[in-house]
């Protein structure tokens, strides 16, 4: 059996204040329906769990009643990082599940194929990453002010979501990085911690995330391309 786990449970500063970035309308839907969406579309998918914020529980339920989400879903409550959401979230899939993808919700334009190959990839590998080869040349500054050095860019992947797992693979991780009190921006960099290998899953199609005002607009012209 594979779950999901969508990470809705976030504040959205960096989109401005008295803004819920997840029930921005694009391309005719909240941010959060597109996510859900391809989730209900991906046929090895069987339940989904969405990690939201208390009191938002009855704006997600009409959201999935409105918009036709019709696979078995639960909600739960997220935490103050994260991946205190994301742990959240795997303590309330069915303990039937062998496999599970975590999804940003804020990531609208992840397709049904991309979900398909990382639950591929992760029953082979234990961990898969849908990732995108870096264009521009990163540096990396010590102080912020000069540059230190210049990274090979051919050896560079920015990583995305989902970040998928047998389930045994990412309790283990996560366990770790809360023994040792750390604090990681995704999940399988858990995995490095515990010697885990990840296999990064290129997609084909561009699967932004919405975090400031200014990816809205290429985001809403990616899903109207796409319908
Ligand atoms: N998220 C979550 N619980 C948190 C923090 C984030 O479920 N405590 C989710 C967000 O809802 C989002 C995803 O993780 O779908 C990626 O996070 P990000 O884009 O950083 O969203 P926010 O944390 O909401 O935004 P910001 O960092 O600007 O406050
Ligand atoms: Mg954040």
């Amino acid at each position: 059996m594979v779950s999901a786990v969508i990470v809705a449970a976030g504040k959205g500063t960096r989109m401005g204040p008295n803004i819920d970035k997840l029930f921005l309308e694009v391309a005719g839907r909240p941010v959060v329906a597109h996510t859900w969406q391809r989730f209900v579309e991906a046929d090895s998918v069987h339940e989904i769990v969405v990690v939201v914020r208390d009191g938002m529980q009855s704006a997600f339920a009409e959201l999935a009643e409105e918009h036709g989400l019709n696979k078995p879903y639960r909600l739960v409550i997220g935490g103050a990082e994260r991946q205190d959401s994301v742990w959240n979230g795997l303590e309330s899939i069915s303990p039937r599940s062998e496999i599970v993808a975590i999804q940003d919700g804020a990531r609208p334009c992840t397709s049904a194929d991309l979900i398909n190959a990382t639950i591929s990839a992760a029953r082979e590998m234990g961990a898969a990453v849908a990732a995108q080869p870096v264009t521009d040349t990163i540096k990396e500054s010590e102080d912020g002010k000069m540059v230190s050095r210049t990274l090979q860019r051919s050896k560079l992947w920015a990583v995305q979501t989902p970040q998928t797992f047998r389930v045994e693979v990412i309790r283990r991780a996560l366990t770790a990085v809360r023994h040792r009190g750390l604090q990681v921006t995704d999940d399988t960099a858990a995995c490095e911690l515990i010697g885990q290998s990840v296999r990064l899953v290129s997609g084909i199609a561009p699967n932004p995330k919405v975090t400031v005002p200014a990816d809205l607009a290429y985001i809403e012209l990616l899903l109207r391309q796409r319908k």
